[in-house]
């Protein structure tokens, strides 16, 4: 009886320890989540686009280019989604790559491909997005080349760098389009811009729901959650610098 208490008291002093070291390992992460965001943020900061009185004075050309090129920018992420999923290791893995297209198709309301055409048509009535989708006219090299590495760099790695670089792709897409609501609210335009596409991307809870597997890598590979989250970070800042720089050269 005595050798089953002790096993007992034993099993329930691994699991407590396991569940603080779980905590631990938490708190570690998002500490490093923190300051990996912060050192983002501070570096798209400084890009010109997103700077206030450089948004407030955009001429009508510069906002209608923009939103031809942006799309550019987010059009193409069903080929992320399709590199994760034709990789994905079981069905729980395929499974978070369905609910992502899922939402992509907006499930019962428009697809975020349609509120990306209402936004470019409360900008400019004549932007037609789906044959910008068919002869890619201002698919911009350096757009076509952000994409392309995307791609590359993921099938390039392991599925733990693959579920990280979404992890942090997605958690700045909060920060990313939160940055271009601010700028959109500074665009001087005659009549008000449908945001709709832009305000669900900023609240979009797509991060939360990969913090456990991305906890799991964590725990096992820290050095490949730095790793991928440097990536898209970097990766994602100098995409932002070229459209910047694109769109002020106009
Ligand atoms: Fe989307």
């Amino acid at each position: 009886m005595e050798l089953i208490i002790n096993k007992l008291n034993k099993n329930q002093e691994r699991a407590s320890n396991v569940f603080f070291d779980d905590i631990l390992m938490n708190e570690e992460l998002n500490e490093y989540l923190r300051q990996w965001e912060n050192e983002y943020m501070f570096s798209l900061g400084k890009i010109g686009l997103f700077k206030t009185e450089v948004a407030e004075n955009l001429t009508y050309e510069q906002i209608k280019y923009f939103v031809r090129i942006f799309y550019h920018v987010r059009g193409h992420f069903y080929k992320f989604l399709w590199c994760l999923g034709n990789n994905a290791p079981d069905q729980k893995a395929k499974k978070l790559i369905l609910d992502n297209f899922k939402e992509e198709f907006g499930e019962n309301k428009p697809s975020h491909e349609t509120l990306y055409q209402t936004f470019a048509h409360s900008i400019d009535p004549t932007i037609n997005i789906a044959e910008e989708f068919i002869k890619e006219e201002f698919y911009l090299d350096f757009l076509r080349k952000y994409n392309i590495e995307h791609t590359r760099v993921l099938l390039a790695n392991s599925w733990n760098y693959k579920i990280s670089a979404f992890s942090a792709y997605e958690r700045l897409d909060n920060t990313d389009y939160s940055t271009l609501l601010k700028m959109l609210r500074c665009f001087k335009l005659k009549n008000p811009v449908n945001s709709i596409f832009f305000d669900i991307h900023a609240n979009a809870k797509h991060f939360d729901m990969l913090y456990c597997d991305l906890s799991k890598v964590w725990h096992d590979e820290k050095e490949t959650v730095k790793g991928a989250f440097m990536f898209i970070a970097s990766h994602q800042l100098s995409m932002w610098k070229l459209l910047s720089d694109s769109v002020l050269s106009q």
